[in-house]
């Protein structure tokens, strides 16, 4: 053992503390002893001292061994895994008490009887696969299996076995250490159903979802379709109205405007022979007809200034800015670059419209004394601004409101994006109006 070696050391050391103690006692009482008996008798002293120093020693050792002792008792019977011991025919010898304890048994029924009879029937091969596995290879062996417990209720385990040799490294026993692991197992099990309820759910909301994405996609071409027939169905009522306009401008300028020429033709040659007293009557009839004469002309630059087919877009506009100058006093100034030579007749009218609501709206709204306008053809697009320096409006307020309430820039909108152009307002209380247009060529 080798505890031996320091206890023969302790005694050896023992012996020479006897020894000097006894010396020591002789000196206190004088002399040597020579003769043999006294030799003798001072060698059993010693010896007898020796013995009682070995004793208390002994004591001592025997009191700390039994205290190691204990702990390692509680450390093996209470271990949180259950220990066992099995014989080569598989007969429990040796069991801890925790696992006794596992099983809900005692531990008297436990030795001597085979540790299959608590295994449950369906894991009988890998018990028995696992102890000739242990057998053959010679090496730890792990498995995992469902125990019975006194009750009949089963529960998981986790077995690692080891060989236990004799001297001559025959295998004499299995060393078996059980953990119990159903508990493990329980929290596995719930994790897998949570993951496959949560994989569930997942695929359910993918599924909803992609017959969301779907409905959505339908819905979404839907609204694509409507828009594109509401564009068309724009473009067509603003040709429509635009042919209107010029059919009827034309009807009033040549049908009416010409009638009233002759009327006036027919009225001044009435003139030399009537009587005197129906020349009055006469003068005031000329009136009405001149009055109804401009009005006709106004009404028909209104619907359709005729020029704008005529000599294009850049006098045209020269025509109207002049004339409502005239009418509201407003100054206007007017900068074309590379547009006097420009011809496309639904750009002209466009731009024609916007420029006419732009300056109807100065005047209905905008209080100001001046407006800018500025047109640029470039060589992919034609840019511009319609600038006043009155009031100005919070364009938030009034796109926020009901639609008919901007139809006018609405109607602005809607004709430049029919060229696939844009138009921003910038606007501000106190601060003007200023109309940007962009239109591709
Ligand atoms: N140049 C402007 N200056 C001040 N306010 C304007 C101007 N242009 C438009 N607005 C404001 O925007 C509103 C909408 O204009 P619009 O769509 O042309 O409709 P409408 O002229 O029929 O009122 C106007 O009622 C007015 O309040
Ligand atoms: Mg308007």
């Amino acid at each position: 053992m080798d505890l031996d070696k320091p206890f023969s050391e302790k005694f050896i050391k023992l012996r020479r503390k006897a020894e000097k103690f006894l010396s020591e006692r002789d000196e206190i009482y004088g002399k040597a002893v020579d003769e043999d008996p006294l030799k003798m008798i001072h060698e059993f002293q010693t010896m007898q001292i020796e013995l009682e120093l070995q004793n208390e020693e002994l004591r001592l050792s025997q009191q700390e061994l039994a205290a190691s002792r204990e702990s390692y008792v509680e450390l093996y019977e209470f271990a949180p895994v259950g220990y066992l011991i099995l014989g080569l025919k598989g007969l429990i010898l040796k069991s801890n008490l925790a696992f006794a304890d596992m099983l809900s048994i005692e531990r008297e029924y436990l030795i001597n009887r085979p540790l299959s009879a608590h295994i449950i029937v369906e894991d009988l091969n890998i018990y028995y696969r696992h102890l000739r596995n242990l057998f053959e290879l010679k090496t730890r062996q792990i498995c995992e299996l469902s125990m019975i417990k006194r009750d009949r209720t089963p529960f998981d385990v986790h077995l690692e076995s080891t060989l236990v040799l004799d001297e001559y490294k025959n295998i004499e026993q299995y060393r078996i250490m059980v953990i119990d692991i159903s508990e493990h197992k329980r929290t596995q099990k719930q994790m897998a159903q949570y993951s496959d309820r949560l994989e569930e759910t997942v695929d359910r909301r993918t599924t909803e979802l992609s017959v969301l994405k779907k409905d959505l996609i339908i819905k979404m071409d839907q609204t694509r379709k409507s828009e594109e027939r509401l564009r068309f169905l724009t473009r067509r009522l603003i040709d429509t109205r635009e042919d209107e306009c010029k059919k009827i401008s034309r009807e009033l300028h040549d049908a009416l405007g010409q009638q009233l020429t002759a009327i006036t033709f027919n009225l001044s040659t009435l003139r030399n022979d009537i009587p005197d007293f129906c020349k009055e009557l006469l003068d005031d009839t000329d009136l009405i007809v001149d009055n109804m004469a401009t009005q006709v002309r106004n009404l028909s630059l209104d619907l359709r200034p005729s020029m704008l087919d005529d000599l294009g877009l850049i006098p045209t506009l020269r025509w109207f800015i002049n004339d409502f100058h005239k009418r509201t006093k407003i100054k206007i100034k007017l900068k074309a670059v590379e547009l006097d030579e420009y011809r496309d007749e639904n750009l002209a009218i466009t731009i024609f419209r916007i420029v006419q609501e732009s300056l109807n709206n100065v005047k209905k709204h905008a209080e100001a004394t001046n407006v800018e306008i500025f047109l640029k053809r470039e060589i992919t697009r034609i840019t511009g601004f319609i600038q006043d320096n009155g009031n100005g409006f919070d364009i938030n307020e009034i796109f926020l409101t009901n639609e008919e309430k901007h139809l006018g820039l609405l109607g602005m909108k809607e004709r430049i994006s029919i060229l696939g152009g844009t138009l921003n307002i910038k606007s501000g209380n106190g601060q003007g109006t200023r109309i940007n247009i962009e239109i591709p060529i």
